[in-house]
């Protein structure tokens, strides 16, 4: 039988476009119940250490008015853990994060610091918090996530996305290795950033993969579409990826 691959909805961008000029538009968790109408299966937000686009109280109100499971994209440290234990959202992905860059750049290395992760990771897991390491797609850092009890991992669809030719071949190749790895050591398996229409369809495919996490791409074409549309239309096209 086909798995059901789930949509999460990440609404950065919406705050990133709200603070170009302060004040409340547009509203993020408003975006986030028109993503649930769009048929998103949930909502993730990157608080991020400089708090450049989603701030604390979009977190607040995250937190406490949508119905969509709540995936809080986190760094490793104890200011982000005291927020994730404060608002126990559904899930939290653990993302590297350095103040310079434009985006999350590479993926977390959970194979170098095994020690320091284990307790944090720990600490979630025993809020009931499901917690997922977001890392590049190599065995090492899987095996590693799953020897620090993270039961879930994302993996980076970066380098596949911005590749192109031969290179995103080799890429590509490397998630669905990555993927099937994740499946045979017993850790449920996500992927996610830069995604668009262009280069969905091959990730869907991936049987293996439970979720994906799309955001700038959907809130781009919102300008020439509409957030509900994008939103379906990327639906419609890992729907049809999926069941294929
Ligand atoms: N997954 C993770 C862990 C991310 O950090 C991001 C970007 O915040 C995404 C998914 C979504 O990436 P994009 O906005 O490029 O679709």
């Amino acid at each position: 039988m086909t798995r059901r691959l789930r949509l999460g909805v990440n609404i950065d961008h919406v705050a990133t476009i709200r603070n170009a000029r302060g004040g409340h538009h547009p509203d993020p968790v408003r975006a986030a119940h028109t993503a649930a109408a769009a048929g998103a299966d949930g909502i993730t937000a990157h608080l991020r250490e400089d708090r450049r686009h989603i701030s604390d109280r979009d977190m607040e109100r995250l937190a406490n008015e949508i119905a969509l499971p709540l995936n809080f994209e986190m760094a490793a440290t104890e200011e982000m853990v005291a927020i994730a234990l404060r608002h126990r959202p559904h899930a939290a992905c653990i993302v590297p994060e350095r103040r310079e860059e434009r985006t999350t750049e590479g993926g977390l290395d959970v194979a170098g610091h095994v020690e320091t992760l284990r307790p944090l990771v720990g600490r979630l897991v025993e809020a009931g918090i499901r917690v997922s390491m977001f890392i590049v797609a190599d065995p090492r850092q899987l095996d590693a996530s799953k020897a620090i009890g993270a039961p879930v991992v994302e993996l980076h669809t970066g380098a596949y996305c911005d590749a192109e030719g031969e290179a995103r071949d080799r890429e590509f190749a490397r998630i669905l290795a990555a993927a099937a790895h994740a499946e045979a050591i017993g850790l449920e398996c996500h992927a996610g950033h830069g995604l668009s229409y262009d280069t969905v369809k091959p990730v869907a495919a991936i049987a293996t993969i439970a979720e994906l996490n799309i955001g700038h791409f959907l809130v781009g074409e919102a300008i020439f579409i509409g957030f509900e549309a994008s939103i379906r239309h990327m639906r419609a096209l890992m729907d049809e990826a999926r069941n294929r």
